[in-house]
């Protein structure tokens, strides 16, 4: 049987892609950022997964305005990495999972969640700085991502988007899924975007510590009621684009303890502004079954 043994949390800032690309990481201004993922890193090398089901969002990359599912699943055996204006960034095609990408689909859309299947997509900052951030910088003549991703896009771009409460109940479909795939798999989910940032308008460079930390705090300990928070709260308070932290909730409904089992353990907890114009945030969990 497939298993969920983590989530794992992080913003994803394109900035910081472009640092880890330059080679600026250890520059004053990006070495405290690179520092919060020192544990991760050391984290994920003893705490490999086969899969990594990944939640994250399109920057109007891969679909245009023309194309914008809800909830999109990579069914693809590869993920080419998108050229977002500066071509392509040097890192390794991400290897997917058709089964299980094919089973989960299979098992959430019964659970009447509607997914858009995709063949075919390239994958932006918002997956491959999360990768990066976790497995460290891989040259891609040489080496692999180290485990299988499923990239999962949601539209958190263009509104309508999704409630925190249906992507927390999606959450929940998707352990289901994954805890029902005949092969022993070890899984992990992860929750991208935020933590607090608005790229356009007059609130432009908006950062707000106390309410990002208080949701934090929240999403951990009680996030039943943190998916009750209204999407104008997250305008209002986290920014425009602080609207990519209902992601956060897909990765931490696919928990144990809110599918019945107990609490998780808080293996790491990191916080910084700035990194570009965004507050970073990351945080891991692991399940204790
Ligand atoms: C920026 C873009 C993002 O997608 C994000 O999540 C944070 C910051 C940016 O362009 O600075
Ligand atoms: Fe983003």
């Amino acid at each position: 049987m497939a298993k969920i043994t983590a989530s794992v949390y992080t913003s994803h800032v394109p900035a910081i892609g472009a640092a880890l690309d330059l080679g600026k990481t250890a520059e004053p201004y990006w070495q405290p950022v690179f520092a919060g993922y020192d544990f991760s890193k050391q984290w994920l090398q003893e705490n490999q997964p086969d899969v990594v089901f990944l939640v994250y969002n399109d920057h109007a990359t891969a679909f245009s305005l023309e194309l914008i599912p809800t909830f999109a699943i990579g069914c693809a055996a590869q993920f080419e990495p998108a050229d977002e204006g500066w071509g392509p960034r040097p890192v390794p095609v991400v290897q997917g999972h058709p089964e299980l990408a094919a089973h989960i689909t299979q098992s959430v859309i019964q659970d009447d969640f509607d997914l858009t299947i995709v063949n075919k997509m390239t994958v932006d900052h918002g997956l491959t700085v999360p990768l990066s951030l976790m497995c460290g910088q891989k040259n891609p003549a040489t080496e692999a991502w180290p485990f299988k991703v499923i990239p999962f896009a949601v539209n958190v771009v263009q509104y309508p988007v999704p409630s925190g409460r249906r992507c927390f109940q999606l959450g929940q479909a998707i352990r289901k899924a994954v805890e029902s795939f005949d092969e022993n798999l070890n899984v992990q989910i992860w929750g991208t975007g935020g933590m607090s940032h608005q790229l356009q308008g007059a609130r432009a460079g908006l950062i707000n510590r106390e309410w990002d930390n208080a949701w934090l705090d929240q999403m951990i300990a009680d996030p039943q009621a943190c998916s009750q928070t209204p999407h104008i709260d997250y305008v209002r308070e986290a920014g425009s684009e602080g609207i990519e932290l209902v992601m956060w909730l897909i990765a931490r409904g696919a928990m144990a303890d809110v599918n019945g089992g107990p609490a998780p353990t808080v293996k790491h907890r990191f916080y910084h502004v700035p990194a570009s114009n965004t507050a970073v945030g990351h945080l891991i969990l692991e399940n204790n079954v």
